[in-house]
């Protein structure tokens, strides 16, 4: 297969990219695990949405303590899921396609079985092994600190000669000790390693942490900043030092023609994700306002202006994300009733009763969704689409707990579900095994209702949530133009914009239908009312 990789050095500014979720897309082999086979076999169902470009989430080997995020070997595939060389065919077979492929990196932590931890765990205390993590004496038979990990429990896991060794995330993913040459330089390898079989980008894990300010006494957790609040002093996140790295990293994915794109996950204070999106760095930033914010005209308004501005300051342009493996999906979440206290719908109480309370308005949460599909897809910047949200696919509530694999649930002790209800094996087919998952089982329980959602059940019906997705996609890649909205004041419940060249998007969260301006209608999220737009529905309008 011949390689028709495009050369546009800015082809991630307003691209539309889809995440798979590789253990969870498709399975070639029937051992009910996705893999890089399986996603070959799916690159024309890519290529017919329509997206830019794939972000593969880690297909790396691992343990999966952590959904593959807590890797042992950052140069190789984890062999359940295929070889290197399946991922040269999958790199082939989606350039052909004219899709652009972003890899996921975890440079916080390894996973307690990468080679170095091993030598660590074998070599005694204060050997260099250890020096390239986080080793440090507790008090007796206390831990260094009172530090909690992100996944709940303390962050220091003990070893056998009594040392203590940091992870922020679960025990099985001991963090890095950046200060180390040789954790810099091998990172960089890695990078080199993917960019030269032919990825075009990197999504760079927590890429906020890393550096750490580790000089003792440490402090307590009841000093700390909150970690939305850290504006560079906290000790474990975001620290300014961070961005030193990311320089390297861009000099080194600069070498490369077109220069590898960089995509930072960073929970950090909306003023400080600039820089990491910035020129000199990793030159994008996800920024979850949109995801977090609940459907609201206010909020949205507020997202996209706040946004929109912070990209502009730097010469990046802005990303835009509803659902991802990490959040209960959207569609779930929009048909939850509004939380009294006010605070974000995240539906983690939902999920705790295994999708019995409150009831979700199915209906509500999917003609939201819709509405909210075609509103991102207008605005400027880069959308990031979750696999199986083109489907309408609903959060799976009632996932037995013998199915809970997510360290949040284990270290939490219950308190959280986990994030296993987005990760169940999309549906292909409205019946058989596992709805044409694959050839055998899923390692994830499909519940009896996901057949109606599958792309076979969709496919045929123009009306569908994919036939939405499909159009929407399309119609953008004809309308796209210049890198900005300007905004069309009204009413304070009608979200109307306008992009350069005359494409106008039209979203009512109001509860009564609204007039259109006069203009022609090329997309609608749900049917019109005569010549009105219904409450929470979009238009697009040319
Ligand atoms: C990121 C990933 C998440 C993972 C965590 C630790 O937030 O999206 O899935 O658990 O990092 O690597
Ligand atoms: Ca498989």
């Amino acid at each position: 297969m011949t390689s028709t990789q495009p050369t546009d050095p800015d082809w991630w500014r307003q691209a539309v990219v889809y995440q798979i979720y590789p253990r969870s897309f498709a399975d070639s082999n029937g051992d009910g695990l996705g893999d890089l086979q399986g996603v070959i076999s799916r690159v024309p169902y890519l290529a017919a949405l329509g997206i830019d470009a794939v972000w593969l989430s880690p297909f790396y080997p691992s343990a999966l303590a952590d959904g593959g995020y807590d890797v042992d070997d950052y140069r190789d595939v984890d062999p359940r899921l295929g070889t290197l060389d399946d991922f040269d065919q999958l790199v082939a077979a989606l350039h052909e396609a004219n899709i652009r492929l972003i890899v996921d990196i975890v440079p916080n932590h390894t996973s307690d079985r990468h080679e170095w931890f091993r030598e660590a765990l074998a070599s005694e205390k204060g050997s260099p092994a250890r020096e390239r993590y986080i080793f440090r004496d507790g008090e007796g038979d206390q831990p260094p600190s009172d530090w909690d990990s992100v996944f709940g429990g303390s962050a220091w896991a003990r070893v056998e000669d009594g040392q203590w060794y940091l992870h922020m995330f679960a025990a099985e993913q001991p963090d890095l000790n950046w200060e180390h040459p040789e954790v810099r330089e091998d990172f960089l390898t890695t990078l080199r390693f993917w960019s030269d079989r032919g990825v075009d980008g990197f999504r760079v894990d927590v890429a906020h942490a890393l550096v750490k300010e580790l000089s003792e006494p440490f402090p307590s957790k009841t000093t700390l900043p909150r970690q939305s609040e850290s504006n560079g002093v906290h000790p474990l996140w975001d620290r300014d030092g961070v961005h030193e790295i990311y320089r390297e990293w861009r000099q080194v994915l600069n070498e490369y023609d077109p220069p590898r794109s960089a995509v930072a996950e960073a929970f950090v204070p909306a003023a400080r994700r600039a820089r990491y999106a910035s020129a000199e760095g990793l030159g994008q930033a996800f920024n979850f306002d949109l995801l977090q914010a609940d459907w609201e005209y206010d909020k949205f308004r507020r997202v996209i202006e706040e946004n929109l501005a912070l990209a502009g300051q730097n010469g990046s342009s802005s990303t835009w994300v509803f659902s991802n493996h990490d959040v209960v999906r959207h569609a779930t979440r929009y048909g939850l009733p509004k939380d009294p206290s006010g605070v974000w719908q995240d539906g983690k109480a939902w999920l705790l009763s295994n999708g019995t309370e409150p009831t979700v308005d199915v209906e509500l949460g999917l003609r939201r969704a819709r509405a909210a599909v075609l509103l991102m897809l207008a605005l400027p910047g880069s959308a990031y689409l979750y696999q199986g949200e083109e489907l309408g696919l609903q959060e799976v509530g009632e996932l037995p707990a013998a199915n809970l694999q997510d360290p949040a649930y284990f270290r939490s002790k219950g308190a959280e579900k986990g994030r296993e209800g987005c990760r169940v094996p999309i549906p292909w087919t409205v019946g058989g095994l596992s709805f044409g998952f694959g050839p055998g089982g899923s390692h994830l329980l499909q519940p009896k209702w996901f057949g109606a959602y599958s792309v076979e059940a969709q496919e045929k019906d123009l009306e569908s949530t994919l036939s939405l997705y499909r159009k929407a996609l399309a119609v953008r890649r004809g309308l796209q133009t210049g890198n900005s909205l300007s905004w069309v004041d009204g009413t304070d419940w009608v979200l109307h914009f306008t992009r350069p060249g005359g494409w106008q998007s039209i979203t009512n969260f109001g509860a009564a239908p609204v007039e259109l301006p006069e203009a022609a209608v090329v997309l609608s999220s749900g049917p019109l009312e005569g010549d009105k737009l219904p409450s929470d529905t979009t238009a697009w309008l040319i």
